[in-house]
């Protein structure tokens, strides 16, 4: 728990420069919907709920917490996700209006009206139907970043099949992992992806996963052509994506579900070794995908909104699967990556497309600084960004250093920066500055959104005065909250419901301080086992468990290490069967172990630091000592009182990186 306590962390807010026209039109705007919410939080969300999704058969109950914390939200209402997204659009006489504009990796581009993405999503879901996805079986889509991704998820909704989707960075046996989990009847994948200039042999990976036994309920798997690359073929069980769409009819009548029905369900972190998967309803989640688009990011007819973020992460499926689309609007969306080819890419693509509204991580823009800084080429100053008016940062907390560049040298001064402060659990935006609305603070989040009762509390769940640091909860439930954990609803309510704070509040797993003044939130990093490397959440318990599955290791401790660009840096502790190596042999088996959990989890778990010792420290009871190795980490020196460890004698061995 953080126990920073201050008089006043932050500086004074900054007036952001006049913005107009907002759809919350400035802080007066914001109180009356923040008292709205207060006086019947309700009526408030109903209010919302009829304002901003079209439903097949209206609500008559709004929120029934009778079984509280599995809280529905307008249950008896009857919707569909894919019609709000597309049919909604067409009927709005937005046919022809550009929904995406696609930058391949070599920076071809390709536009697609909201018609033809309506007509590909029906085609698609026919083409799921008629090999035998129905209603309620969960697909699984392990896909790059394409049109292609986002129509195969509003083709599962259409369907009220619900999708999971696996980032194309997690290896077969991460994927195999979930395909078993969900319980999946399909998976759309690609045949290769391509990122950064090089490919990644995703239908292959597939082909992994599936041989590892335990998914028999996969009968089909839908490959979109994306490189042409020759790929394992299974005739009975695979099928080309275009092929399938040729023989289908443009048009499909949508499923029509109660507003209950799981959308999809994701798989995040947490503090134990299996990740857990993240189920999300689809009335109460597509209603705060698309007033957020709103509120937070001001969404106009004119705007184009490019969010950075992978469809394999939550940013994803809310900033740009259904909430652009939810509510009209053109949107960027990019194949590769911000350093290639050169660290002048997301500006050269902001100027190329005429953004209006960018959102990406603090991580991307740590790494542009200092790409920029060493060559002016690639400086946001030697691109034309004019066409800008709002920017956002998502995933981990933001440095007012960072802050302030991006404020600088991409918005120009002129453009707010929203630190949206949010979780996989959350659905969409939680605490977060509104533009025209909120004078700034670099490096905090600000104020929570309306109707979302935000709170930091002690150990008991009771409420600390601003300027004491403490947990963050959320006190009264919301639409888009998480619903359960899949297949472990227990899981759900002791993680996030704990006994401990009185069992009523949302217990978010972030520190965080009010500041005395202002009452600004500014989040201090998690309060569990959970790292947060360049905004991806890792459990340091998931990486562990990889390590010590390796034949040579005996033991393994993993531990965060602030890092100056991905924000937090994995360090790993391990002790061998064998005996401690030392020189080259340590390199060796370092490098040996990295590409191991590579295999295991993905690349974006592998440690950056690996460290050897003779055996773990840990207490007389046999715990390891965490907060020692987190100080080993940091390189700092030991000066915290050793005397309850076993075997101190093992830290200095740890001390020594390679
Ligand atoms: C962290 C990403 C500080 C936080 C949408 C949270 C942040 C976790 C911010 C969720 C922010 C996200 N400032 N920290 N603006 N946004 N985080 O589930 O620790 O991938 O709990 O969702 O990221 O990560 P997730």
């Amino acid at each position: 728990m953080s126990t920073i306590d201050s008089a006043s962390l932050q500086p004074a807010p900054r007036q952001i420069p006049a913005i107009e026209h907002t759809a919350i039109s400035g802080m007066d705007a914001y109180r009356a919907l923040v008292a709205e919410a207060e006086t019947d939080h309700q009526a408030f969300w109903a209010r919302l709920a009829r304002e901003h999704l079209q439903w097949r058969r209206p609500f008559t109950k709004i929120l029934d917490d009778s079984n509280a914390p599995f809280y529905k939200w307008f249950e008896d209402g009857e919707l569909n996700a894919s019609y709000n997204c597309l049919d909604r659009n067409l009927a709005k006489g937005l046919a022809d209006k550009t929904a995406i504009v696609f930058e391949a990796d070599d920076g071809t581009v390709t536009r697609i009206t909201y018609q033809a993405l309506y007509h590909r999503v029906c085609r698609l879901a026919n083409a799921l139907r008629a090999r035998g996805v129905t209603r309620g079986d969960r697909v699984v889509i392990y896909m790059p970043m394409s049109i292609e991704g986002i129509a195969a998820m509003l083709a599962c909704a259409r369907i009220g099949a619900p999708h999971s989707v696996v980032f194309g960075g997690f290896s077969a046996k991460s994927l195999h992992e979930r395909l078993v989990n969900v319980g999946a009847v399909a998976v759309m994948t690609a045949d290769e992806q391509v990122r950064g200039g090089k490919t990644l042999p995703l239908k292959a990976i597939v082909d992994e996963a599936l041989a590892m036994g335990g998914t028999v309920a996969v009968k089909t798997v839908v490959v979109y052509r994306r490189t042409g690359g020759r790929i394992p073929w299974i005739t009975q069980r695979d099928a080309w994506l275009h092929e399938l769409e040729h023989a289908q009819s443009d048009t499909c009548e949508p499923e029509w579900v109660g507003a209950e029905h799981p959308l999809f369900v994701l798989y995040t972190s947490g503090s134990t070794g299996a990740p857990k998967g993240v189920q999300h309803s689809t009335g109460g989640y597509l209603l705060w995908a698309a007033v957020t688009m709103k509120w937070t990011f001001d969404i106009k007819p004119d705007d184009v909104f490019w969010c950075t973020a992978d469809i394999g992460w939550i940013t994803g499926h809310t900033y740009i699967c259904y909430g652009p689309t939810a509510v009209g609007a053109t949107q960027v969306i990019f194949e590769g990556v911000p350093t290639y080819p050169d660290a002048g890419r997301f500006w050269q693509m902001i100027e190329r497309h005429k953004v209006s509204i960018f959102y990406t991580a603090p991580t991307a823009i740590r790494s542009l600084i200092k790409a920029a800084d060493a060559n002016e080429a690639v400086h946001p100053r030697s691109f034309d960004l004019s066409s800008l008016r709002i920017l956002g940062t998502v995933g981990e907390p933001i440095n007012p250093s960072a802050w302030t560049w991006y404020a600088q040298h991409v918005g120009g001064g002129r453009c707010p920066v929203l630190d949206t402060f949010w979780q996989t659990e959350t659905g969409g935006h939680m605490i977060s500055p509104l533009p025209g609305v909120t004078p700034l603070v670099p490096g905090s989040c600000t104020l929570p959104m309306p109707g979302i009762d935000a709170a930091i509390v002690d150990e008991t769940g009771h409420e600390v005065p601003n300027g004491h640091g403490g947990v963050l909860v959320i006190r009264k439930p919301w639409p888009s909250m998480i619903r359960t954990i899949w297949g472990n609803p227990e899981r759900f309510r002791h993680g996030y419901y704990p006994d401990d704070l009185g069992g009523k509040l949302y217990l978010a797993g972030d520190g965080a301080i009010r500041d005395r003044d202002t009452g600004y939130f500014t989040i201090t990093g998690r309060i569990d086992d959970v790292l947060n490397v360049s905004g991806h959440r890792l459990g340091t318990m998931e990486i562990e468990s990889a390590l010590s599955a390796h034949p040579s290791v005996a033991e393994a401790a993993v531990v965060g290490r602030p890092d100056e660009t991905c924000g937090e840096a994995i360090v790993a502790f391990v002790v061998l069967k064998t005996a401690r190596p030392s020189g080259p042999d340590a390199k060796r088996v370092a490098d040996e172990l990295r590409a191991w959990v590579g295999k295991e989890i993905g690349p974006i778990a592998k440690p950056k630091d690996i460290r050897f010792g003779d055996a773990m420290p840990k207490t007389r009871s046999g715990k390891v000592v965490r907060r020692l190795l987190r100080s080993v980490a940091k390189g700092e020196a030991i000066t915290q009182d050793t005397s309850s460890v076993e075997n101190p004698t093992v830290i200095s061995q740890f001390a020594h990186g390679l």
